[in-house]
């Protein structure tokens, strides 16, 4: 059966302070990860899912973003003179595959006032949701928003990716709780976002991707300003239960924050190791150095 749901949503529009002052003027989509921006694996992700129709959303001074993904005529003609296709030609594949287009959030007004912009975009269809600063690697032979799309066809309700965090990391996400119905799924009747750990309805926390019915963007206008002051797509999730069902699903992957310095510099290096290329050379690189520095 064809994929039902073609279009996505990637927010992009924030501020990367934690990773300043690299993101003073790039935006921390573009950290990379080994030699590819972490848009771009985001992008691929979703067009694996079946995204033939993707929004992303930018912020004023992040134009960079749309720039990665347009032609460059003379550097593909140089790469082309010199036999170095194969990394441009997967750049320019990914814009032929997905509709790319591109939409201002003029006040960073938080992510359910980036998502609210997607409305027109989504129409009357269901959409996917990417955070474009957070990478996941799936452990199955489906991308984890794949997983989610799983979900969506079964049920025809909006799915949440969720993933068990450590208590000391409860404060930094948004938090659901559930009743277990189908061996990782959740029909969920919580969600919190960023609560202290004694107040959190549980450990499992919202991982950055999310499919959705037409139905959140009715919630996303009843919602106020929640946490930090900004409008929640948490709050609005947490509304929208309260009309339709809405499930979790305990993905098989990892989520690599590159938002963080310590998680940036970690995903390099095991994304580095993958490499054949590189594997032998730079394990024995960290090797030498966690020697020197009497780690090892
Ligand atoms: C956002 C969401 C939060 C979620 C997190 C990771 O928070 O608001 O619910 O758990 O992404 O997906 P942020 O990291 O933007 O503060």
């Amino acid at each position: 059966m064809s994929c039902p749901v073609f279009k996505a949503v990637i927010p992009a529009a924030g501020f990367g302070t934690r990773m300043l002052p690299f993101t003073k003027a790039v935006p921390k989509e573009l950290i990379p990860l080994v030699d590819t921006p972490v848009l771009q694996y985001v992008v691929e992700e979703a067009v694996a899912a079946g995204a033939t129709d993707i929004l992303v959303i930018i912020s004023s001074g992040k134009e960079a973003l749309k720039h990665h993904f347009e032609p460059a005529v003379e550097l593909e003609k140089r790469l082309k003179e010199s036999g170095k296709t194969a990394l441009f030609d997967r750049m320019l594949n990914l814009n032929k595959l997905a509709k790319l287009t591109f939409v201002y959030q003029h006040e960073l007004d938080g992510l359910g006032g980036a998502v609210r912009l997607a409305e027109n975009f989504a129409g009357t269809d269901p959409c996917m949701v990417l955070l474009g600063d957070c990478v996941m690697d799936s452990f199955s032979e489906l991308p984890v928003i794949g997983q989610l799309l799983k979900v969506y066809e079964q049920y025809h309700s909006s799915v949440i990716a969720l993933s068990e965090v450590p208590p000391e990391k409860i404060s930094s996400y948004g938090i659901a709780a559930g009743t277990l119905i189908n061996g990782d799924i959740l029909r969920l009747h919580d969600l919190v976002e960023k609560p202290s750990a004694a107040d959190a309805p549980g450990n499992l926390a919202v991982a950055a991707r999310y499919v959705f019915t037409p139905g959140i963007f009715s919630a996303l206008h009843k919602i106020t300003r929640g946490v930090n002051n900004e409008f929640q797509l948490t709050d609005a999730v947490k509304l929208l239960m309260a009309s339709e069902a809405v499930y979790g699903c305990r993905i098989s992957g990892k989520r690599y924050d590159l938002g963080s310095i310590a998680g940036f510099i970690a995903a390099n290096v095991e994304f580095a190791l993958r490499r054949p290329e590189l594997q032998e050379v730079l394990g024995r690189q960290i090797i030498n150095i966690l020697k020197e520095k009497n780690i090892l």
